[in-house]
């Protein structure tokens, strides 16, 4: 194809999703999705572009974002940060759950048990993990310093898990996550 910015735009393609009242008021700062924007740069090899945005938690408006980072922005992950807990305005595993074909409950069971290790609320998160068509949605606590132990337990499989939903090839920086791939032994 004879298109001028070919090589330029990046094919992959990441939603960001920071979860929160006060961070959608304006009222603290997002620090939840700089820090999963960060991880992702440090673990990953490939080039990628950002899709990201700050919601309330209003569960229409968390699986209308869900949706547009899945089926408009063409994602292929989409990382959501907060409102995981089980106080009266969570409904991130909710939305998620509304809007993903495949429910992966090895995601949440895998984190919960990590973070266990870390502090003993861990126990309060419902976070989860789906999928929806090529783009697999992983929930993380609110807290910052949640994002990279949870990510750590389960980055290994990210990359399998979207080859297997027919997304693009990624590749991690083994020093930091070792990909997992079966097939590849
Ligand atoms: N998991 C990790 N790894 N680290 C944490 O600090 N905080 C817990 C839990 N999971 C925490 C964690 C706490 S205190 C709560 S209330 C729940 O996540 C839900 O958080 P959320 O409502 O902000 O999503």
């Amino acid at each position: 194809m004879n298109n001028e910015n070919e090589g330029l735009i990046p094919l992959i393609r990441i939603g960001i999703l920071t979860i929160s009242d006060r961070a959608s008021r304006g009222e603290y700062e997002d620090l939840g999705g700089p820090a999963i924007h960060d991880y992702l740069n440090r673990v990953i090899v490939e080039d990628w572009a950002e899709v990201a945005a700050v919601v309330p938690d209003e569960r229409a408006v968390i699986e209308e974002t869900l949706t547009k980072f899945c089926d408009v922005e063409g994602c292929c992950l989409v990382v959501t940060t907060g409102g995981t807990g089980p106080a009266a305005r969570d409904v991130t595993p909710e939305a998620t759950e509304a809007v993903v074909e495949k429910v992966l409950p090895g995601f949440g069971e895998m984190m919960r048990q990590v973070s266990l290790q870390y502090v003993p609320t861990a126990i309060l998160s419902r976070q989860t993990a789906g999928t929806r068509g090529h783009c697999l949605i992983i929930n993380l606590p609110g807290k910052p310093k949640a994002i990279a132990e949870c990510l750590d337990a389960v980055m290994p499989a990210v990359p399998y898990c979207i080859d297997l939903i027919g997304g693009p090839y990624l590749t991690t920086h083994e020093t930091f996550v070792k990909a997992f791939r079966p097939k590849s032994g």
